[in-house]
């Protein structure tokens, strides 16, 4: 052995032995796309106790509190800004020489994960570097209309079912399966490209498509071919939430580029823009990306995705939105799924209209985390909600059962009614409850819904309706006429599930 490997075999032992927590932790998160996502933790310990401080993807730098050492094992909380809100995680971790495995609790029905880190140094760290200067934007000047959505905007999205692994084959497949199973006729037009698509910008800073997109122009025009439209996604930071290259700073080129090569549709999700603009300044980092759509040539439909931070329902369109996120990421499970649609979305109907909607996010319906009945439900809620209705499985495998319930017409026809009013809540016992919307020419849509543990019995009353006289009433997944009634109707509900019904006016 030379003097030089020795000097390297002691250098590399040094940086893995351990004497404990303190030091730089870093963790190296590598998709099979190449993409990577380092989080940070530097650490000190102090007898059985714990400081320091966690740099997040696309965050600031966070101390962490309440750190604990006992034996192998640490605790701490990390206590992060969230749009104004203070977050607290726990975490809990396994210590072994070198590494350091890292329990994350689960959000939204998530199970627990791990995060593994490595020692890279055993240097005590300092105090926290203090957070990056945000930009702060005057308000803009409201962004005209685009004229596009009037009614919610329908089709297929890549992520609830893809996330990374999207490609120029599973956007084909896609388009090729909404053909054949009929979801094209029913009105699913858009094929939405989410996270994951973008590469690296040329020498001229243009956008271009990482290797899994061989020719985007080429995509879009095979999509047209099918008499379909296409969608894209961007964010107005750095990076995208999966760490893809974001449009900040160009974004009437990337707009630009997005209608040459003949885009229909853009998702803009906030992600890592906190990190270079005041969060306040929200609304006019929008409309900067609305007036850019509006310049591009080409009619694109406007999908803001903020997660409904700063009551994006009161500014949404003004700042050229079709729709805007009112929530967080919905899961497949029925627990995220019905507090997005039940809990989350009150008070929210009075915003939306024809061209502007609330988007409680993508459907999870196929995806396999809930039953066909509280697949249903969803299908009925976001119909009611008058949502834009876009499917997140994989539509080349979908079975009869779920086709059925995402083919559903008579449902449909509910989210895409002209007139394009979204249902509110008008009656709620315990866990039954019923929603209702006016529709075009004086009927009604009504869903009754039981959120409990059993079959129950759920009535909705004509008076909370809001209608005069008796209805005809039909029921719209069982396709049939269930006769007149004077003033209410009542329904065995399964548990999580819904009984949808149309009410026609039967007298004056
Ligand atoms: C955010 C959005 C999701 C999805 C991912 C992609 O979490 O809310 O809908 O677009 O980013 O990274």
């Amino acid at each position: 052995m030379n003097k030089l490997s020795v000097a390297f075999l002691v250098l590399s032992l040094s940086s893995v032995v351990s004497a404990g927590p303190t030091g730089h932790w870093l963790a190296k998160q590598t998709f099979p796309d190449g993409q990577t996502r380092e989080t940070s933790l530097w650490l000190k310990a102090d007898g059985n106790t714990l400081t320091g401080y966690m740099i997040s993807p696309n965050q600031d730098a966070a101390p962490i509190s309440n750190g604990k050492i006992s034996g192998n094992e640490i605790s701490f909380s990390v206590v992060r800004d969230n749009f104004g809100e203070q977050r607290k995680t726990d975490y809990s971790g396994t210590l072994t020489n070198d590494k350091l495995t890292l329990r994350l609790p689960g959000f939204g029905g998530r199970r627990v994960r791990e995060m593994s880190f490595q020692q890279v140094s055993t240097e005590i760290p300092g105090p926290p570097p203090p957070p990056k200067p945000k930009i702060s934007l005057p308000p803009a000047a409201d962004v005209p209309s685009n004229g596009l959505a009037k009614t919610p905007p329908m089709g297929w999205n890549s992520w609830n079912k893809f996330a990374r692994s999207v490609s120029d084959r599973v956007v084909r497949e896609t388009a090729d399966a909404i053909v054949k199973n009929g979801m094209k006729d029913a009105g699913y037009i858009y094929v939405n490209i989410d996270d994951a698509w973008q590469g690296t910008r040329d020498a001229q800073g243009n956008i271009r498509p990482n290797d899994k997109f061989p020719d985007m122009k080429a995509l879009a025009d095979y999509i047209h071919s099918k008499g379909l439209k296409i969608g894209i996604y961007s964010s107005p930071g750095p990076k995208t939430c999966a760490n893809y290259e974001g449009s900040f700073q160009h974004e009437e080129q990337d707009a630009k580029t997005f209608a040459a090569w003949g885009i229909d549709y853009i998702k803009y999700d906030w992600c890592s823009a906190s990190q270079v603009y005041d969060y306040h300044s929200m609304p006019a980092v929008y409309a900067k990306m609305g007036l850019a759509l509006l310049h591009s040539g080409r009619p694109i439909v406007y999908s803001l995705c903020q997660y409904g931070v700063l009551k994006s329902e009161t500014w949404g369109a003004k700042v050229g939105g079709n729709s805007w996120r009112t929530t967080g990421d919905i899961r497949d499970s029925w627990e995220s799924m019905s507090h997005i649609g039940f809990d989350e979305q009150l008070d929210l109907a009075p915003y939306a209209g024809p061209g502007h909607w609330n988007d409680p996010d993508m459907l999870e319906i196929g995806n396999g985390g809930m039953t066909n009945t509280e697949y249903r439900t969803h299908m009925s809620l976001w119909s009611l909600l008058a949502a834009p209705l876009l499917a997140g499985n994989d539509l080349s495998k979908a079975s009869p059962e779920i086709m059925d319930i995402l083919l559903n017409k008579e449902v449909i026809a509910i989210d895409q009614d002209p007139l394009g009013k979204e249902a509110t809540r008008v009656s709620k016992e315990g866990d039954l409850e019923v929603w209702a919307r006016p529709l075009q020419g004086g009927a009604f849509a009504v869903g009754l819904f039981n959120r409990g543990p059993s079959t129950a019995k759920v009535t909705a009353r004509w008076s909370d309706v809001g209608l005069h006289g008796s209805a005809r009433v039909r029921d719209l997944w069982k396709h049939k006429d269930l006769g007149v009634s004077a003033e209410a109707f009542s329904s065995d509900v399964p548990s999580h599930g819904v009984t949808l019904l149309k009410l026609e006016p039967a007298s004056k």
